[in-house]
């Protein structure tokens, strides 16, 4: 049995089956957008470790600043004031959108989610909360409570929380009022308005709660004009508007945040992944107005806003800038789109290539436009025996996220692609 096998084999023993790993590689060292296996293989991640290493596996900036920061203070657990977490917050405040001023560190992308809830319903007195069929928001069972993207991670843990409800996500690919980009009446904004009218009063709602770009659910950004609607809809009924921008966050559409494609910006934000490069760390940004109306105890955290993670948070901030990656993401994440849409997005198994910067979701389809799970799994494969690491998303595992770091070099790039096409080539 060679190295790999017998840790899944060792690993198998002592973690429960329901902690899922993606493929059985054993890697021991990481770099940019190289991993090494323990047998020396090299792979190139572009899946970022799930949308979190932006700027790559072990920036070198990343690592100094951690180092630095452990030999100085590595814990606070809420009893003490820290320069880095204060700093850290403060760089933070500085890229979100215009507005979103004030913060709570937590450690990770659900616990954000559940502080965003509980900031909503705490300062509207409000217990209502819509969501989005497709979304993810998390496993802890509040943000389960809001995640719809497949019933499989709900299954047995109903009852869930109260007086939430799910309205259709604008997954025009898959319109669920069959209406088409030249032909579309809102209807997903006119559900929530007939939700509002028939199952929770907009005077009960607290907020509603989006991915601007649909991140597990099948990669799909929200149209422009479909979130522009949301804020006035939100504004008219005096709903606070949260954007999950836990996937689609931190540079990764080109952009700081996904919403500021749409120029508009939410009263609450999450944001957690890639915020410190692989260091635990998430955030609940939001209006000051609300913030100061969350009193001291309201809520709490004993690691949230570690040092370390917020030194490594403020090297990735420092990096992506200094490094002009959002620029950069942008331009060539505009080249990636038009080069798969031409290569790749004639095969009649892929329905849509589509997506900013690099975050961009390539969706497979069966000759009858269905979901086409199937031959998504074989690109995959293909791509990993080739030595690209790539995963899927959506409920059929019908979808690929192609989300290399924003610094990958076009050598990496040019190789992952030729890779990804090549498999495509391949499907009968
Ligand atoms: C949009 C979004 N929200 C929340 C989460 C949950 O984050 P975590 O796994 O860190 O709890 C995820 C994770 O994939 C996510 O994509």
């Amino acid at each position: 049995m060679n190295y790999a096998d017998e840790l899944v084999r060792r690993s198998s023993r002592v973690f429960t089956p329901a902690l899922h790993l993606y493929y059985p590689i054993a890697v021991s060292r990481g770099h940019g957008t190289g991993v090494y296996a323990a047998d020396g293989k090299k792979y190139l991640d572009f899946t970022s470790g799930l949308a979190v290493l932006n700027i790559g596996h072990n920036h070198p900036r990343v690592v100094a600043s951690a180092k630095e920061q452990m030999e100085s203070m590595i814990h606070t657990g809420g009893i003490y004031y820290n320069e880095t977490t204060v700093a850290a917050a403060e760089k933070l405040v500085s890229i979100t959108p215009e507005g979103l001023d004030m913060l709570f560190f937590s450690n990770s992308g659900a616990e954000a989610v559940e502080g965003a809830i509980k900031l909503a319903r705490y300062v509207t007195e409000r217990q209502g909360i819509i969501s989005f069929t497709r979304a993810f928001h998390g496993r802890t069972l509040g943000a389960l409570s809001v995640t719809t993207s497949t019933a499989a991670y709900r299954r047995r843990y109903h009852p869930l929380l109260p007086s939430v409800y799910q309205v259709p996500y604008p997954y025009c690919f898959r319109c669920p009022y069959r209406q088409t980009s030249s032909h579309c009446d809102m209807c997903c904004i006119h559900e929530l308005e007939e939700t509002l009218k028939h199952r929770i009063p907009a005077e009960e709602t607290a907020a509603v709660l989006i991915e601007p770009f649909l991140g597990e659910g099948g990669y799909f950004p929200a149209p422009r004009g479909f979130l522009k609607a949301l804020r006035k809809l939100c504004d008219r009924h005096g709903i606070l508007l949260i954007f999950d921008e836990v996937q689609s966050g931190m540079g990764r559409t080109g952009c700081w945040f996904a919403a500021d494609h749409a120029g508009v910006a939410p009263d609450i934000m999450t944001v957690a992944k890639g915020i410190a490069s692989g260091f635990p760390l998430s955030a609940v940004v939001a209006k000051r107005a609300l913030m100061e109306k969350w009193p001291s105890g309201a809520h709490g955290t004993t690691f949230g806003g570690n040092p370390v993670s917020c030194a490594a948070s403020i090297a990735t901030i420092d990096t992506i800038t200094e490094e002009k990656l959002l620029g950069t993401a942008l331009s060539r994440g505009a080249s990636l789109m038009e080069r798969l849409t031409r290569t790749i997005g004639g095969h009649p198994l892929v329905g849509q290539v589509r997506g900013f910067g690099y975050m961009v979701g390539i969706e497979f389809v069966t000759c009858d436009g269905f979901p086409n799970g199937s031959a998504c799994e074989e690109v995959l494969a293909h791509c990993l025996a080739s030595g690209l690491i790539l995963i899927g998303c959506g409920p059929e595992r019908h979808v690929i996220r192609f989300i290399p770091p924003l610094n990958v070099t076009e050598e990496e790039l040019e190789a992952g692609l030729a890779t990804l096409e090549e498999g495509v080539s391949k499907l009968s």
